[in-house]
């Protein structure tokens, strides 16, 4: 619930902007009372009228409004929100926050603030993916501003990909996400989830039996004790948990570039299944099928994500935990594969099939430390979950 919250809402010029009329009522239903900004770009998109009709609020649009001026200054209207959200986040505002620009009122809000900012970003998947927006979103997070999406799927401009605004419930839980207090506010995580495809060609891939459940629930368990959570997931079978900003790749090579891309972190965790090989002659069209000719499958090694953060020196996440699926000498493997990929913790598993752990909901790990190896007794994958959690909080002195 977001009783007693105010929410300062900036709505950029994008044709996104109608679902933030929506996101507006989400959050009046949850009890947030809500400061609407229209920038002049964003008034061409929904009307003031519209806009403070749901909010029940005075729209802000103007940085010279005298009245304004007289009742609440700019700094003041920037201050007295728990949370600034930008929603639609176009390509030109996270220009303007990264550069720090302050020539309309909600860049001028956003430079002035001292309080939490959440963006969702919308615009053309070309605009997302260039350089000049993924420098400037590397920027506003090391800004420590939090972000919600953007999707992936057919865009008003008729071309499809990510760039999307993530839907208003999907705002809503990255909302209570950012106001959830607990000993890893603050801070943020990196988690990877679920197996990775390996293309032969566009049509077959190469995969494993991973579901993503630990990982999604160590995401999940993160989430609620506060942090900012970058969960970088493969085509997993269980859905992401809401209030974590999803990053949707199918390759190793994907991974580690999304993995790249969301650092810095304080913690990162590695619990994605990982392809260790990739096909190296993958067709770019169907193979056919040749009468009495069989293919020949050449591979390349994916590169080691977790050994690749581990050893990245500067810019290395203070805690680096890695997973270790074993069938036999548990503990020895796991601690030589801890050095081995030079990261902090491994969370060791025995997945032998009498066990039933892999695929099942239950899992048995033993914490691999400097200090040693400590195992855990048998529990569901949502309580390995929160303990791992709540170690990492220990661990980085949260709390
Ligand atoms: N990992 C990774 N990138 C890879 C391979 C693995 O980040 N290309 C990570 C996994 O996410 C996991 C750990 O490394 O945290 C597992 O290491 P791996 O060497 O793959 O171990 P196992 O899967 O246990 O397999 P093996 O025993 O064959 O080494």
């Amino acid at each position: 619930m977001l009783t007693g919250k105010r929410i300062l809402l900036i709505i950029g010029g994008g044709i996104a902007a109608y679902k933030s009329l929506d996101l507006i009522r989400r959050l009046r239903e949850r009890g947030a009372a809500v400061t609407p900004v229209l920038t002049r770009a964003g008034g061409e998109f929904v009307t003031p009228l519209s806009v403070s009709a749901l909010a029940e609020e005075k729209v802000h649009s103007d940085l010279f409004d005298l009245t304004d001026e007289a009742e609440m200054g700019h700094i003041q209207l920037s201050r007295v929100a728990d949370l600034v959200v930008v929603a639609p986040a176009t390509a030109d505002l996270m220009a303007k926050m990264a550069q720090g620009h302050a020539d309309d009122l909600a860049s001028t809000l956003l430079l002035a603030t001292d309080t939490p900012v959440l963006i969702a970003p919308a615009m053309n998947v070309r605009m997302w993916d260039h350089p000049a927006t993924r420098r400037n979103l590397a920027t506003l997070r090391g800004d420590g501003v939090r972000v919600s999406g953007p999707n992936e799927g057919g865009m008003a401009c008729g071309e499809f990909g990510p760039g999307r605004m993530s839907e208003p419930l999907e705002i809503v839980a990255a909302i209570e996400a950012a106001l959830a207090t607990g000993p890893l506010s603050g801070r943020r995580v990196l988690v990877t989830s679920g197996p990775t495809h390996e293309p032969i060609d566009p049509v077959r891939y190469i995969a494993n039996r991973s579901s993503g459940a630990q990982g999604t629930a160590i995401a999940a368990a993160l989430r609620d004790l506060g942090a900012e959570v970058i969960f970088v997931t493969g085509p997993a079978s269980v859905p992401p948990p809401p209030g974590v900003t999803v990053r949707r790749v199918e390759t190793a090579a994907q991974m580690l570039a999304e993995v790249q891309a969301g650092l810095p972190a304080d913690a990162a965790v590695f619990a994605a299944a990982v392809a260790d090989w990739r096909v190296e002659n993958a067709g770019t069209s169907k193979m056919k099928k040749v009468e009495g000719r069989l293919p020949t499958l050449s591979f390349a090694e994916n590169p080691d994500i977790l050994a690749t953060v581990s050893k990245m020196g500067a810019g290395r996440p203070g805690l680096v935990v890695g997973f270790a699926a074993e069938t036999d000498d548990v503990i020895a493997h796991a601690t030589a594969k801890r050095a081995r990929k030079g990261c902090d913790w491994i969370v060791a598993n025995d997945v032998s099939p009498a066990t039933g752990i892999m695929g099942g909901s239950e899992n048995a790990v033993t914490l691999i430390t400097a200090d040693g190896a400590e195992s855990w007794p048998r529990m569901a994958k949502d309580a390995v979950a929160r303990q791992l959690a709540e170690r990492i909080a220990a661990a980085l002195g949260a709390g």
